[in-house]
């Protein structure tokens, strides 16, 4: 049965959420779900904003059909391919066969790659800064490569000054009914799902993602309607300004993210001693064993704050590979800008506090501290006080 929303007095929400999904694009738990939105303007011609993924198709097009009340489908927009969006196109297709795509050249080319209808015949193809008109509105589009993949593309109505963000400003986590942002208390509930969503869907692509704040930054936006997550339409500074931080590698929060790998709890020993080290000294910390959490909150965390501890047993003469993994993956997210202390254990040879520097090192503007502290096998008098050291060289360095 159909379940949509009003947005505005004639666009609508004509998404919905998927809460069975262990793990989005097969990496990513999302414990709290994820939301698939689209977007239905009915103006002299009707207009759809992307479709939704293969999971949600059917409530999606109940949707379609019950506001579109019998009139057809004249246009949708697509603005992003990766399938968790344009899945659906194939089977709207095939209801709809009459409609116009609306997109970049990019796009109408990755098209041709996941679907077997005819692509050409439908599309209208349109570059940065062209101009649509669905009637009452008008749109203009703005080419967001990167943001997440290099097709992605942004309209702007200028008639309601809404920005259709694609990825961009979207959260992992179901709507559970609310569509606004302002429904929920989205900085209690929200906002660490969101900082996990943007690091690990574009973090790599700060530089990209400064060029679209630029161009939003030009527009009067009064809506923001995003792929996943909340429409926003109060406190759009206070969201964007997030975005400027996550964007640009400035943690958020002066911090300490520990992050360890232990695998007979001498080295979380180790850390269980800094972190109290450390809030003794009135420093914010979190820790996380790199085995247990996924490796994808512990970048949203390391993301957040100004510090990370890297701490890890050695294992077959390099890092513990749970730590290797972690440490790859954060690099991977082109995480910069970060002041890091690193503590190795090995009962005969210790090698992970070179091996971890070593990725740490090749990541932008890190500032690792030297002094680190070894631990052979558990932690003596000695490295206790050397624990203790490390906590006011952090602290200090803050
Ligand atoms: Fe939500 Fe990049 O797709």
């Amino acid at each position: 049965m159909y379940c949509y929303r009003k947005v505005t007095k004639d666009l609508y929400w004509i998404g919905s959420n998927d809460r069975r999904l262990s793990m989005f694009e097969g990496v990513y738990s999302v414990p709290g779900g994820v939301s698939y939105n689209a977007y239905l303007l009915l103006d002299e011609k009707t207009v759809l904003f992307d479709t939704v993924d293969a999971a949600v198709q059917e409530v999606f097009f109940e949707n379609l059909e019950q506001l579109l009340q019998g009139r057809g489908l004249d246009y949708v927009i697509v603005h992003h391919m990766e399938p968790d969006h344009s899945a659906t196109l194939g089977g709207l297709i095939l209801r709809y066969p009459d409609v116009k795509i609306v997109c970049n050249a990019k796009t109408a080319n990755m098209m041709k790659q996941f679907f077997a209808f005819d692509v050409d015949s439908r599309a209208v193809i349109v570059k940065e800064n062209d101009t649509f008109s669905s009637g009452t509105h008008s749109f203009t589009f703005v080419n967001a490569p990167m943001v997440h993949w290099p097709e992605v593309m942004l309209s702007y109505d200028t008639t309601d000054h809404i920005l259709f963000s694609a990825d961009a400003f979207g959260t992992f986590g179901a709507l559970d009914g609310a569509i606004f942002a302002d429904e929920v208390d989205f900085e209690r509930d929200y906002l660490d799902e969101a900082r996990r969503y943007y690091t690990n869907i574009v973090g790599k692509y700060g530089p990209q993602v400064q060029a679209v704040l630029k161009k939003a930054g030009a527009l009067d936006i009064a809506m923001i309607c995003p792929l996943h997550g909340f429409v926003w339409r109060e406190n759009i500074g206070w969201y964007l300004e997030k975005y400027q931080l996550w964007s640009s590698y400035q943690p958020e929060e002066k911090g300490v993210v520990i992050a360890y790998a232990s695998v007979y709890g001498h080295t979380a020993n180790a850390m269980e001693i800094l972190s109290c080290a450390l809030r003794e000294r009135g420093v914010k910390v979190r820790v996380f064993d790199v085995s247990v959490t996924p490796a994808s909150d512990v970048i949203s965390a390391v993301f957040k704050y100004s510090h990370l501890v890297a701490a890890s047993t050695t294992y077959n003469a390099g890092i513990f590979v749970k730590m290797e993994e972690f440490l790859n993956d954060l690099a991977a997210h082109n995480i910069q800008n970060r002041t890091v202390a690193i503590v190795e254990n090995g009962s005969w040879a210790p090698a992970s506090g070179k091996l971890m520097r070593q990725i740490l090192e090749g990541c932008k503007k890190m500032n690792i501290l030297e002094e680190g502290v070894t631990l052979k096998s558990s932690v003596k008098e000695e490295q206790r006080m050397q624990l203790e050291q490390l906590a006011e060289n952090i602290t200090q360095s803050m």
